[in-house]
């Protein structure tokens, strides 16, 4: 018995050298030193042994089980350090590879331009008026004295929803929702998405903006139009800028203007963004029509006010030099990242 006990020992001791990881281990320790343990199982034909010899059989089994227990414990400590080394091993971080590129979105052009816009006009006093998309035929056209024959409003350019609902063709209608609930003095810009049964081509949409421009007090003057036209065009477009007011005709103004701007690209001597003439059209604008002051309460013999409305997507295009409309709604991300 004494030489099967040390020659289980002596088994053990070589197979726990061999153990390279804890489970391993464990299930070693259950097969030695376990209740069905080889150890154990000795200890249990020790009823066998004459009376005297077993407590000193009792004896050495208990230290070879001391002794396994102990080899166990620092085998353990061992392989645990094992594994923590490893795994620092795997983990370690190597800062001096390149970070990952975070991919940003950013602003649209178009977005850009109004933000720009409203700045500009923000630092002049005015306010932001918004409008519906939908909009009463009333408020698009017959408030803004265009009246019912007139050849703006052929069913060629306007998308009808009803007789008497339609999406409004420009952002003008906010005007009259902005003095019919407003009185005097008033000083807005109202941007916005417009709509008109366009043929898409490279200036022309379906859908596009505009920011419309209203200021209405006592003795307004076609001075004060030209002043804050020329400070925005000026903001805009560099402060070597020049304004040129061209005699127009808009229903809802009285006396109107076509406003150009000075070519930034050529500073005036002819290139083909500007088709050679040194000028580009930005906006229309004029002087409030009595009509259109008296269709919403407000007395014309009191008060004065003028009115402008430029294409925000024209504006953008220039200032960004994109010369086709169609790419502000494409959403191509590669054209869109270049702003
Ligand atoms: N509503 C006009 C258009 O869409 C633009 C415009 C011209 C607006 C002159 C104005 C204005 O307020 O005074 O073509």
């Amino acid at each position: 018995m004494r030489e099967k006990l040390e020659q289980i020992k002596k088994k053990a001791m070589e197979a726990m050298e061999a153990l390279h990881d804890l489970d391993q281990l464990e299930e070693f320790r259950v097969k030695t030193l376990g209740k069905k343990g080889e150890l154990t199982l000795v200890l249990r034909g020790m009823g066998s042994l004459p009376p005297q010899e077993r407590p000193v059989i009792g004896q050495l089994a208990n230290e070879i089980r001391t002794a396994l227990e102990k080899a166990l414990g620092k085998k353990t400590v061992e392989l645990k350090e094992a594994a923590l080394e490893k795994r620092l091993e795997e983990e370690t971080i190597d800062v001096t590879i390149p970070g990952k590129q975070p991919d940003l979105g950013k602003l649209h052009p178009l977005t850009k331009m109004l933000n720009e816009l409203e700045e500009i006009f923000l630092g002049m006093g005015f306010d932001i008026a918004e409008g519906p998309e939908i909009e009463w035929d009333s408020y698009n056209f017959e408030a803004l004295n265009i009246p019912q024959n007139h050849p703006a409003r052929d069913v060629q350019d306007t998308f009808y929803i009803n007789d008497n609902i339609l999406l409004r063709t420009h952002t003008s209608p906010v005007q009259i929702r902005t003095m019919l609930k407003q009185k005097p003095p008033i000083k807005i810009i109202c941007p916005g998405r417009v709509y008109r049964s366009d043929a898409v081509d490279a200036t022309h949409s379906p859908i596009f903006h505009q920011i419309e421009g209203l200021v209405v007090d006592k003795n307004i003057t076609m001075g004060d139009l030209k002043g804050v036209l020329d400070v925005f065009a000026k903001q805009v477009f560099g402060q070597e800028t020049k304004t040129k007011f061209r005699p127009h005709h808009f229903p809802f103004t009285e006396p109107s203007a076509e406003v150009d701007v000075s070519c930034a690209i050529c500073r005036g001597e002819g290139c083909r963004v500007c088709s050679h003439t040194g000028w580009i059209e930005i906006l229309g604008a004029g002087m409030v029509h009595p009509k259109v002051l008296e269709y919403c309460g407000i007395d014309p013999k009191v008060y004065s006010g003028f009115a402008f409305g430029m294409g925000l997507d024209r504006i953008t295009n220039l200032k960004y030099g994109i010369d086709d409309i169609r790419l502000l709604f494409e959403n191509d991300i590669r054209f869109l990242k270049q702003f």
